[in-house]
């Protein structure tokens, strides 16, 4: 069988993708579990999606995992969570630097448990020098959280005298999110069929094309990624320009017919 994989345009491929893995909670309710099934078998896939990405070359891949609001969530489900989280990271640093991919995380490590922030700490140590695929992993992340974060750092410089106000502009303020180092994503995948953004880069994303399918996160296996790879690469990305515009701005062998 012909695999998806190679309807790929390896010259187009985002070198950025950003993913809201969500569903595990109803995946384990349609099998009569409990949702931290569905977080268990969540694993699966994010190993498949990171061999996916690192296979077809991706540079950047930001997970979101876990959100600011997730705290929220039972006691149970919360914990339970950041044992499998931890328990991942110690089992997987080894095949991470097997691929050669350097683990990142962004997001609030004051809420993390210490023996999760060791953990990572580890294992983003253990990795840090390796040069393949970026896995950056969104942990008690929101969006909202990192711009007030910006915001505060941004006034403490300007207060010292450290940065002028009027010399702020978007290389600057980037600078200050936890992101900075990092291309914003040119392709996001939510699964589960929610047509939301949920508190996920919200700056970042202002030119990113988003793509939604009703798969399952516990589901969702390197042919899903292949599709929305596809779909993606179907689309005209034009900044807000005319299509004509962008039409002129492609190498010759690339242009669509009008
Ligand atoms: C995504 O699955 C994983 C996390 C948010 C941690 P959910 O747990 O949100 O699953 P649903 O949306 O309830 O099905
Ligand atoms: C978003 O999923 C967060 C993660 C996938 C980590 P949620 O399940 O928390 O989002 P909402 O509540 O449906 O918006
Ligand atoms: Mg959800």
């Amino acid at each position: 069988m012909e695999s998806l994989k190679d309807k790929i345009d390896l010259q187009r491929l985002p070198s950025h993708i950003a993913v809201i893995m969500d569903g595990n909670g109803r995946w384990a309710k349609e099998k009569g579990q409990d949702r931290l099934f569905g977080h268990y078998h969540g694993v699966e896939s994010v190993r498949d999606i990171v061999e996916g990405c690192a296979e077809l070359g991706i540079e950047y891949l930001t997970l979101y995992a876990f959100s600011t609001e997730n705290w929220d969530r039972p006691d149970d489900e919360v914990s339970g969570l950041m044992e499998l989280l931890v328990e991942t990271i110690k089992k997987e640093v080894e095949t991470l630097n097997k691929n050669n991919i350097r683990l990142h995380v962004i997001g609030d490590m004051d809420m993390m448990p210490d023996y999760a922030k060791a953990e990572l700490n580890e294992a983003l140590a253990d990795t840090q020098s390796n040069t393949g695929l970026n896995l950056i992993m969104a942990l008690s992340y929101s969006s909202r959280w990192e711009l007030i974060e910006a915001v505060k750092k941004i006034a403490k410089d300007v207060e010292s005298g450290k940065l002028q106000p009027q010399s702020i502009d978007h290389k600057i303020f980037q600078s200050y999110l936890c992101t900075s180092g990092f291309p914003d994503p040119e392709l996001m995948i939510r699964t589960s069929g929610e047509y939301r953004i949920s508190n996920f880069l919200l700056y970042q994303l202002a030119y990113t094309e988003l793509y939604f399918t009703n798969v399952l996160w516990p589901d969702f296996r390197k042919e899903n990624l292949y599709e929305a790879i596809l779909d993606f690469q179907r689309r005209e990305r034009r900044f807000g320009k005319t299509s004509s515009q962008i039409q002129q701005e492609l190498p010759a062998n690339d242009q669509k017919v009008l």
